[in-house]
């Protein structure tokens, strides 16, 4: 990669590159400076959300963290939740700069296109507060043969928009717009929020399963409420729930953007 163009087309942000690292985000928690940003080609020990595990070899794939650090904290507490939420729009947003279609977001922040999951967001921090590190896993590409190692569907960049391209651009890219969501976070509204997640979120309306304290229910998923949390209506009794964790798979999926 090259470190130095990244670092002059994103305006002297510290870039951090390594060959292989255990995690990004791990880096990031014990060594990272407000706004430094890590890169590894590979991780042998990547972090996913919900205690998984982030496959990572180096095949061409981005792995990446940023480290934030807000001024203030948000007037509004409810909006800590949505941070999450608001990275997945920020990635979404560029690869649709970049001509994408078909793809979203599947609550609460994983990128999706057409029903496989193309990358992660795993949000960490560490005793200080208002100090957060956003990692982030694109598969961009990646062997058959690595692919059967994630227990789940996955898709990768060069099968989605069907060509390679640059991971320095990408990174450039990503970077300028995940900046250009921060800094206007602290005054975000919830319901201009809301409008641009509904845009994204693949879930919407769509039957799902859930597992909620260790029973599988099946139900509809119907948006978000203020704090981020799901919003769940069971099948069986109509009860409506507020799922702030949960694993959830798709019923029947079939829409894109
Ligand atoms: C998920 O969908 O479970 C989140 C995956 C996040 C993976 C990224 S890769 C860069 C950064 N370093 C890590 O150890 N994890 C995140």
């Amino acid at each position: 990669m090259n470190i130095d163009k990244i670092e002059r087309r994103t305006k002297g942000i510290k870039i951090s590159y390594f060959k292989s690292l255990d995690s990004t985000n791990s880096y990031l928690l014990e060594n990272g400076d407000c706004g430094e940003v890590c890169i590894s080609d590979s991780q042998s020990a990547g972090r996913g959300r919900r205690g998984n595990t982030w496959v990572s070899p180096n095949s061409g794939n981005l792995y990446f963290s940023l480290c934030w650090c807000f001024k203030k904290k948000p007037e509004n507490y409810a909006l800590w939740s949505l941070l999450g939420l608001l990275i997945g729009i920020a990635i979404a947003e560029t690869l649709e700069d970049i001509g994408l279609k078909g793809h979203g977001i599947k609550w609460p922040n994983d990128i999706f296109w057409q029903q496989r999951k193309m990358g992660g967001i795993l949000l960490e921090s560490k005793n200080q507060l208002g100090r957060v590190v956003i990692g982030i896993g694109l598969n961009l590409k990646m062997s058959k043969e690595d692919q059967k190692q994630i227990d789940q569907a996955v898709v990768t960049f060069e099968e989605a928009f069907g060509k390679t391209f640059s991971k320095d651009e990408l990174v450039i890219l990503l970077i300028k717009k995940l900046h250009q969501f921060l800094k206007d976070f602290d005054t975000l509204e919830f319901d201009h929020f809301n409008e641009i997640w509904n845009r994204w979120d693949i879930l919407n309306g769509e039957t799902v399963s859930i597992k909620h304290q260790g029973e599988d229910l099946l139900g509809q998923a119907g948006g978000i409420d203020s704090f981020g949390r799901l919003l769940f209506t069971n099948q069986k009794n109509n009860e409506m729930l507020s799922l702030s964790s949960a694993d959830i798979k798709l019923n029947s999926l079939n829409k894109g953007v």
